[in-house]
């Protein structure tokens, strides 16, 4: 199958000179060379952040071209609000995420629009992320949670700092696999990571990968990557394929993997394939844990860092939290500040740092920049969330009072996008935010969170973003004795 080959460039991928007629108006960086591109002062560990720097010095709207292929950026704020314009335009599945079609094929995230399967799985799968199903999950989350202040307990008392992507990442694949899947990773019994998340990095780095190769050399270049790649797809199969045997000795009392198994779509009576299945949980279980990951990482790095913020939000958990250890659903929801800072941490590094829009039909782009029908641009949210027009002069700042009610409402529609947009936005925000802040409070409450003086921040990508070798110092907080009077909570602005 061509999709499974390194050598063919993604299904579909279009350059930019096949559909901007008047793309000399959108600048490009100088020192472009012949036949290969802009690829001075590029890494290709790197394009998201190459892309900034670029996006800095180019503006709001510029191109880049790496070997015979042209992508045309958009961050500035009023561009980026007319391409999600649902009536003129729609997700564009290219780059890295139609690299990613040999893994999840017409899953969810990946499912082109014109396929049938992406309605129905839609359909079906929605319930799932209603209010209700949230506050089932929530029990669970939470037990997930305890898991982690165990580890970090025990990590606590031995004098050792703790690691926070590695850790964050043990707990959301546990929370996305017990309430989507019934299985349990036994991630926090290991001391590596688990198997399945190497192959998944894996995958994601490769499909990253594959974007800054010249088309006809990958087979060359990418022989070793694309045997990995093949061993990692195998094992993930494999491992999803045991997920869902299991699943027929056991129920799963209406999860995710149940509604897949055992729901007709309400209209049409038509259920998902069991190849469908199988690219739908590989799909939930990436994309239910690889971005908020690294969305609690970012968020516990910013809080280490702003000492002031860290009190403010922590205040905020004791008074709403009282004496319970153990919070209900509606008190992680009460949890507005500690919001705010998850909020301000996604501006600053959207974990998924960039979503593609296509144009339904020939149409211009902020009246002067002519797209035929299915060109597309790449929406760089990461300068997006950064467009000093929209967030100041300081907008480099961490600074969770941006999200407060009043300066919310202030800003124009669509400048704060890190679920992406439209029909195809993220079928899981709910779930990341509820569980992100409930883990965010249950941190707060337990310890001080001390940085590394010479800590600084880097940022690794592979698709998604993530902090490089942050590690933290905890403190135990004394237990709240039940005569101090809460302390109320400064100024939250709603
Ligand atoms: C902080 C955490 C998260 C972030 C930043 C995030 C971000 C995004 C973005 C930007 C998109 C749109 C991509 C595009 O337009 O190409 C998306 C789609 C999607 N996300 Fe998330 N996501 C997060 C958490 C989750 C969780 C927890 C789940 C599942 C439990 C999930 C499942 C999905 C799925 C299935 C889609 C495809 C939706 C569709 O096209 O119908 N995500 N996400």
């Amino acid at each position: 199958m061509a999709e499974t080959t390194v050598a063919a460039l993604p299904k579909g991928f279009r350059s930019a000179e096949l559909g901007w007629p008047e793309l000399h108006r959108i600048p490009h960086p100088p020192r472009r060379v012949p036949l290969i591109g802009d690829v001075l002062g590029a890494n290709v560990r790197s394009p998201v952040q190459d892309s900034m720097r670029f996006g800095r010095r180019l503006g709001p709207i510029f191109r880049r071209k790496a070997f015979g292929k042209e992508i045309v950026f958009v961050w500035g704020a009023d561009l980026a609000a007319e391409l999600a314009d649902e009536s003129r335009f729609a997700k564009h599945v290219g780059l890295g995420v139609a690299n990613l079609r040999p893994v999840a094929g017409d899953g969810l995230f990946t499912a082109y629009n014109h396929e049938p399967n992406w309605q129905l799985a839609h359909d079906v799968l929605a319930p799932g992320f209603s209010r209700e199903a949230m506050e089932g999950y929530h029990p669970m989350m939470l037990a997930v949670t305890e898991r982690l202040t165990d580890r970090w307990d025990r990590e606590q008392a031995a004098g050792h700092s703790v690691d926070v992507a590695g850790d964050m990442t043990k707990l959301t694949l546990e929370t996305i696999a017990r309430t989507g899947f019934g299985h349990d990773f036994g991630s926090f019994e290991r001391s590596r990571p688990h198997p399945f998340v190497n192959a998944m990095v894996g995958t994601l780095t490769y499909a990253q990968r594959l974007n800054a190769v010249p088309a006809p050399l990958a087979p060359l270049l990418m022989r070793g990557a694309s045997r990995r790649n093949e061993a990692d797809m195998a094992y993930l199969n494999r491992t999803v394929d045991a997920v869902v045997r299991s699943r027929q000795s056991s129920s799963g009392d209406g999860d995710l993997l149940d509604r897949m198994l055992e729901t007709a779509h309400p209209e049409t009576g038509e259920r998902l394939t069991p190849e469908n299945i199988r690219r739908q949980v590989i799909t939930f279980l990436i994309a239910g844990h690889e971005t908020t990951s690294g969305a609690l990482s970012f968020a516990l790095h910013y809080l280490s860092r702003h000492p002031d913020v860290a009190e403010r939000a922590r205040a905020e958990v004791d008074r709403v939290w009282g004496d319970t250890d153990r919070p209900g659903y509606d008190q992680v929801a009460k949890l507005r500040y500690v919001r705010r800072v998850l909020d301000e941490s996604l501006r600053l590094w959207p974990t998924a740092p960039a979503f593609a829009r296509e144009a339904r039909q020939d149409t211009v782009l902020g009246g002067v920049h002519p797209m035929r029908q299915s060109a597309w641009a790449l929406v760089l949210t990461v300068m997006l969330h950064r467009d000093p027009d929209v967030w100041g002069a300081d907008a480099e700042k961490f600074d969770p009072d941006r999200f407060d009610a009043k300066a919310v409402r202030a800003r124009p529609a669509h400048t704060f996008k890190p679920f992406g947009t439209g029909a195809r936005a993220c079928i899981g925000r709910q779930f990341a935010l509820h569980e992100a802040t409930l883990v965010l409070g249950m941190l707060l409450r337990r310890y001080e969170l001390r940085a590394d003086p010479d800590y600084r921040l880097r940022v690794t990508e592979r698709l998604t973003l993530m902090p490089e070798g942050l590690r933290l110092h905890l403190e135990r907080r004394a237990p709240r004795p039940d005569s101090v009077p809460v302390r109320p909570v400064a100024r939250t602005g709603d």
